[in-house]
């Protein structure tokens, strides 16, 4: 447990483990042949994406939203792609405005109407870098496909605008628990993606990337030869959704803690502590999970059923906490938990040893 004083509840990351994860992650894809283009949706913090991109065999970092994008910018950050469609026209015009200051700025289309729109606000000085978003059977964004290759060269027709690659993110499949049924479902789609971003990259030079993948699919998409990088996110930090799947590559750990104290414990094998709903995110069949020596500790079981402000404990009869016992809990869901923190704790065994900043805390947009 931590030495020094922290208000609860708290976000600590630990460096050690956080260290141990990038190598780990970095390693696996360059021995692979592959590259990796994080994503910062997960830890929505600029130094983690400068340490990504620090530790090496990166081709860039994601953003999820053109906010995003906009802070990682401020924050130094280039080569930057955003992983979901950008349709408003006055956001178009903020892209654009991106576009100038940050040459590696690329984005998903999936629609001719924000092709279009695109392609006006871009000049020959300053072209648009574009990647056809498929839609691997999920139905969230991206196209049949079939439909790659047609938009693909509608894009293309466009002089102002670059067709870089396509992208192909199945993210309803990163949580199968069973690896091999994961791995055969993720190795269909993503050859599917292949062979529409293969027809693209053999009439149109400029387009090179095949990029998709999260940390749950990654050990099965990296050996498709298509695939140029893989956008991971929660490998850095991890949670209980991810740490209850089968993995199929490395094994990450749990860098990521809710560190949190008991405020009241009156009944027998009950107690309360200071985090609910507002300090981690909802995730039905993934609770937190209070941890010692970065090891789950059996027979402690968090539910979120005390509401917004309190968790609530229940453990077995032979276990005692007293008010102000702290605690130190693997998050459910990394992504949405960062995002109700403004500052990471970062420590060093029992020590803190910096703060960095949540900056991307909050841009949905
Ligand atoms: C488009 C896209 N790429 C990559 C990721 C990262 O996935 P993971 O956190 O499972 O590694 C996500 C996460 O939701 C995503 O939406």
């Amino acid at each position: 447990m931590l030495k020094c004083e922290l208000d609860t509840p708290s976000l600590t990351l630990d460096l050690d483990l956080f260290e141990e994860n990038l190598c780990k992650m970095r390693d696996f894809a360059a021995a692979a042949g592959k590259k990796l283009r994080p994503h910062a949706k997960t830890h929505k913090t600029p130094e983690i994406a400068r340490r990504q991109l620090a530790a090496g065999n990166c081709a860039g970092i994601c953003a999820a939203k053109l906010s995003e994008a906009e802070a990682l910018a401020d924050a130094g950050i280039r080569d930057i792609l955003i992983t979901s469609p950008v349709t408003a026209p006055w956001k178009i015009a903020r892209i654009a405005a991106l576009n100038e200051r940050v040459a590696g700025l690329k984005l998903v289309v999936d629609d001719p109407e924000q092709i279009r729109l695109l392609s006006a606000q871009a000049t020959e000085k300053h072209p648009i870098h574009i990647l056809i978003d498929t839609d691997p059977e999920m139905g969230r964004t991206g196209v049949a496909f079939d439909e790659v290759p047609h938009l693909g060269r509608f894009a293309a027709s466009f002089p102002a605008l670059i067709l870089d690659g396509v992208q192909c993110y199945a993210g309803h499949l990163q949580h199968i628990v069973s690896y091999a049924e994961r791995a055969r479902e993720s190795t269909r789609l993503m050859q599917l993606g292949a062979q529409a971003f293969s027809i693209l990259k053999k009439e149109f030079p400029s387009c090179r990337i095949f990029t998709g993948t999260g940390t749950g699919t990654a050990p099965a998409d990296v050996l498709i030869p298509e695939v140029t990088d893989i956008q991971v996110g929660s490998y850095c930090m991890m949670d209980t959704e991810y740490l209850a799947v089968e993995h199929g590559g490395p094994a990450f750990a749990p860098a990521l803690k809710l560190i949190s104290s008991v405020i009241s414990a009156n009944h027998p094998g009950e107690a309360t502590i200071d985090a609910g709903t507002k300090a981690v995110y909802v995730t039905p069949g993934a609770p937190p999970k209070v941890v010692e020596n970065n090891r789950f500790v059996p027979d402690i079981a968090y539910s979120w059923d005390f509401g917004d402000e309190h968790g609530h404990l229940r453990f077995s009869p032979d276990m005692t906490f007293r008010p102000g016992d702290r605690l130190e809990l693997a998050v459910s869901h990394c992504d949405p938990t960062v995002n109700l923190f403004d500052e990471l704790w970062i420590t060093r065994g029992e020590n803190v040893v910096d703060n960095w900043k949540i900056t991307l805390r909050g841009c949905c947009r």
